[in-house]
């Protein structure tokens, strides 16, 4: 077992945390600094694989990125960006690569991109992208798994998104913003980090606006410029946290967490006895759980509904409840994979198509685990914190991908856990 996180059985976390820069906020961020031609700074950037991913990416292009980690901040310069050919190897590695497509095509009328790879979460497939930008007049060729898209000019139009997808929404945006004329996104996803890209769009001198109940509207323009951003803190590593709290009984603050954008995760917790109180202007979060913990069932949505992202490390928290959760995944057709090693360490749980059934036990074993995605991970974590005897948790690189040190944050709660492998 080469690399591997061991957990034990840990005593109630206490303490206060800061939050890391959010994981799906930076990666479009960098992606639409393609937009521009200057020297962007970005700051709060988060420490991960995926974000290395995207130095490297950009750097394939020709940018220009220094990245200092003590001080959390990336300089990117894209004056010197000349190719628009991102090879498999940078591709398949990191699935918000597609998000170079839009930027590739507005800035430079074409783009030659491997197709990313899928994950266990499904196929993970990329048609409303290609939709989107085709109805803008893109064509495509495809040769191996080498996608060429080519626009000399990309149409203004209206976008009706059958699904609200977060990557699309995104990538129709970066594509429309230097598109002459007004393009709506109707049925838009609306995120938290899509907003953060918004913020950031603006910032370059793009024009859009927001209409109830989730339409965005851009007035292309005719050039960007570079900017400076503090990235927005990650609410998913905030749920994170809290539910380590919550199922080892502990009580923690965390003052940078977006609360204003958990509500409907939060109030379940409150659901389920927990204490949670809010710091001012809907910023900081202070949670102490309840000894008692009562089963809760939610469905995952689009936001502002249940966030996908947290339905496993919930569902970790929920195997120590008592009485009987309902949780239904709405958003990707494969993302219960973390089902069998939850069963591993004891848990009952029974899944009938995209539905699990919890019924919570008192005690959960330690056992040897796989982490299947990043949250799926992050969900072995948590329950291995409160089971009995030792966890080790395989499949680490899920974790480097898209945490920036929860490893060192849990111990520093008085997690009993350890990494056995370089961090990234
Ligand atoms: C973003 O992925 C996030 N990733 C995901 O976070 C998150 O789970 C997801 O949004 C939903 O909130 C980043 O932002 C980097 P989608 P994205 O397009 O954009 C289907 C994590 O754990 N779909 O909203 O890829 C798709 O298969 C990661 O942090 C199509 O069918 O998500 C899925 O079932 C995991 N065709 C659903 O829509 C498409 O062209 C939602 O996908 C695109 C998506």
């Amino acid at each position: 077992m080469n690399e591997y996180i061991a957990i034990e059985t840990s005593p109630s976390l206490q303490g206060t945390v800061d939050l890391a820069g959010a994981k799906n906020a930076i990666l479009v961020i960098m992606a639409s600094l393609i937009l521009t031609r200057g020297k962007s700074t970005l700051s709060n950037v988060p420490y991960s694989e995926d974000v290395l991913h995207m130095i490297r990416l950009l750097e394939s292009l020709g940018a220009q990125v220094v990245h200092d980690e003590e001080t959390k901040t990336l300089t990117v310069d894209t004056s010197s960006i000349s190719s628009v050919h991102i090879g498999p190897d940078i591709m398949k590695k990191m699935r918000a690569s597609i998000l170079v497509l839009g930027p590739l095509l507005a800035r430079f009328g074409k783009a030659d991109v491997a197709l990313p790879g899928g994950c266990v979460l499904g196929m993970r497939p990329i048609d409303y992208h290609i939709k989107s930008f085709a109805k803008m007049g893109a064509t495509f060729t495809q040769s191996n798994d080498l996608l060429h898209a080519q626009a000399n000019s990309l149409k203004a139009i209206d976008h009706i998104l059958a699904y609200p997808s977060v990557g699309a929404t995104e990538n129709i945006m970066m594509a429309a913003v230097l598109a002459k004329g007004s393009t709506r996104i109707i049925n838009a996803a609306i995120e938290p980090e899509v907003l953060d890209l918004v913020e950031v769009l603006r910032k370059m001198g793009a024009r859009i606006e927001l209409e109830a109940p989730a339409t965005i509207i851009i007035e292309g323009v005719s050039s960007l410029e570079s900017i400076n951003h503090h990235v927005m803190y990650d609410r998913l590593e905030a749920g994170t946290l809290i539910l380590a709290a919550a199922i080892t009984g502990g009580g923690i603050a965390l003052p940078t967490a977006p609360a204003a954008s958990m509500t409907v995760f939060l109030s379940l917790l409150e659901e389920m006895g927990h204490e949670v109180t809010f710091g001012l202007q809907g910023q900081g979060i202070f949670f102490k759980a309840t000894s008692h913990p009562r089963a809760v069932s939610f469905k995952t949505m689009p936001y502002p509904g249940f966030p996908t992202d947290l339905q496993a490390p919930m569902m970790a928290a929920l195997c120590l409840a008592s009485g009987t959760s309902v949780i239904h995944e709405t958003v990707y057709e494969n993302r219960l994979v973390h089902v069998r090693e939850l069963q591993k360490m004891g848990a009952q749980i029974v899944i009938d198509g995209q539905t699990a059934t919890v019924v919570g036990v008192d005690e959960l074993y330690g056992a040897a685990v796989i982490a299947s995605d990043i949250r799926a991970g992050a969900a072995l974590l948590i329950a291995g914190l409160a089971a009995h005897g030792q966890t080790t948790m395989t499949g680490v690189h899920h974790i480097k991908r898209g945490y920036d040190g929860i490893v060192p944050k849990l111990a520093a709660l008085r997690g009993r856990i350890s990494a056995h492998y370089d961090e990234c």
